[in-house]
């Protein structure tokens, strides 16, 4: 049976063929996956990484001494070298000029995010345009921009696709202040649906005048980001996302001529040149060193550098063609999945084939009634199953407003009743907006997915079938 439908996938994929290195790979590289048996469907919540990665990054440890790199001492100045032999080659993986980009590392994309949202210009009569389908740690810089007077305009993802209608955007964009500072974010791919929106606005945007935050951080695991080609003015990302380790490490990538519009409220321990208590005065260091707060995490970052080569080695086209594929087949097969009665098991939140699209599905299940079947029914299922999938709106509660249609009255009048005046838990919101509030469930492929995981996926589905 596994064959016939394997025969029947290369039939509609026959590219798969040319990824099969990454089966290998994944025997040698990644057994804990097999061995222990899991169906890891989780990559845009975060990456698998390989033991080669863990060995070669341990063997750096073990073999040298490394000392704080905010010194001039040798086991200091090691240090430093390899910091800045990654952030190098950050640069030299994205294409990204060092004349035209620097490279800041942060905690995680969230970091990095936090970076921009606190430090740009913002100001009254200023805008802060963010489309719906953007990750909380986006969404959370309308915070940022209010407190400073600037405007915050939302443009909807339109149903079923779940992308933007251009000419509402561009009717927006068009409509700005020259004089003021503007911040244009959307995400290179939605963590919620997979959309890849255009990078095509990025340029566009930029000629109204506005400056671009592009959050990649769910795009660049399985698709190749090239800054000499694209050139949006602020890129944050996690690398855990991407080769599943080094945690506690990512970038913000920003272009010279933005870097220096933004404005820090504070500095730090290895942010300024020289500071004084006496004479109360500071001068900030260039970028990127003055958004580096403290020292950065000197043993770890060099663990970025062997992680990019070793997706470098393998080739991100090559990811992406495999996860293109299996993309394709989950969205055929789950699409077709029907009770016997006719209705449909699942529900696609989001584009049904992989045109602009990445390896992202979120869904939901219905019984032969129609009615949502648990979420907490479908989680214990999956994990009996070791299948580690994820369910709720994943830190993106625009784009699942909108493909669950939660309304703006539906959720005014929950956040208007007196008891959720100033808090409200998870277990309230689904009480308030049942059940939609429960979101949604979503699979993710990335480097090391496999026929036999979607499989997996498919024959887990199954099981829901006539309930
Ligand atoms: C699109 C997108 N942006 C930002 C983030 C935030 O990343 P982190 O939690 O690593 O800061 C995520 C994490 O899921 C994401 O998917």
């Amino acid at each position: 049976m596994k064959n016939e439908a394997y025969s029947r996938f290369l039939k509609k994929h026959p590219t798969f063929k040319n990824t099969v290195a990454l089966d290998l790979l994944r025997e040698k590289d990644y057994q804990t996956l097999d061995s222990e048996g899991h169906v890891y469907l989780d990559y845009t919540g975060g990456g698998l990484y390989a033991n080669s990665q863990l060995t070669t990054h341990q063997e750096l440890l073990s073999k040298n001494i490394f000392g704080n790199p905010h010194s001039y001492n040798p086991t200091s100045l090691h240090a430093t070298e390899l910091v800045e032999s990654a952030r190098n080659y950050v640069l030299e993986y994205f294409n990204a000029s060092p004349e035209e980009y620097v490279c800041i590392f942060t905690q995680n994309a969230s970091g990095a995010l936090k970076i921009v949202g606190e430090s740009y210009p913002f100001g009254e009569g200023c805008r802060y345009v963010l489309i719906f389908d953007n990750h909380n740690s986006v969404n959370g810089i309308r915070e940022y921009a209010n407190a400073k007077g600037a405007n915050v305009q939302y443009i909807p993802v339109v149903l079923p696709d779940l992308r933007v209608d251009e000419t509402v955007l561009f009717d927006e964009l068009n409509s700005s202040d020259r004089g003021c500072f503007n911040l244009f974010a959307f995400p290179a791919q939605s963590n919620f649906s997979g959309v890849q929106h255009p990078l095509t606005w990025i340029e566009k945007a930029q000629a109204l005048g506005w400056d671009i935050l592009l959050d990649a951080a769910a795009f660049t695991a399985t698709n190749r980001l090239d800054l000499s080609q694209w050139k949006p003015d602020f890129v944050p990302l996690s690398f855990y996302k991407m080769f599943g380790y080094p945690t506690g490490v990512g970038i913000l990538l920003a272009r010279k001529d933005a870097v220096s519009k933004l404005h820090r409220s504070w500095f730090a321990g290895g942010t300024t040149t020289v500071t004084s208590v006496r004479g109360e005065k500071y001068y900030p260091a260039d970028a990127p060193a003055c958004f580096e707060d403290g020292t950065v995490d000197f043993l770890s970052i060099p663990a970025v550098e062997i992680g990019l080569r070793h997706l470098k080695s393998i080739g991100i086209d090559v990811i992406h063609d495999r996860v293109a594929s299996l993309t394709g087949w989950l969205l055929d097969t789950l699409s077709e999945l029907q009770h016997k009665n006719g209705t449909h098991l699942i529900k696609i939140y989001g584009p049904l084939t992989t045109n602009a699209r990445g390896g992202t599905i979120t869904v939901n299940f219905f019984n032969s009634k129609g009615k949502l079947i648990q979420k907490h029914l479908l989680e214990k299922e999956a994990n009996k199953r070791k299948i580690s999938i994820r369910m709720g709106f994943f830190c993106n509660p625009g784009a699942g407003e909108i493909a669950l249609d939660i309304s703006t009255d539906e959720l005014s009048s929950c956040f208007s009743r007196p008891h959720y005046s100033d808090r409200l838990t998870d277990l309230d919101f689904q009480q308030c907006i049942d059940p939609k509030a429960s979101g949604a469930v979503r699979i993710s492929l990335g480097l090391v997915s496999n026929f036999a995981d979607v499989q997996a996926f498919i024959a887990f589905a199954g099981t829901f079938i006539n309930k």
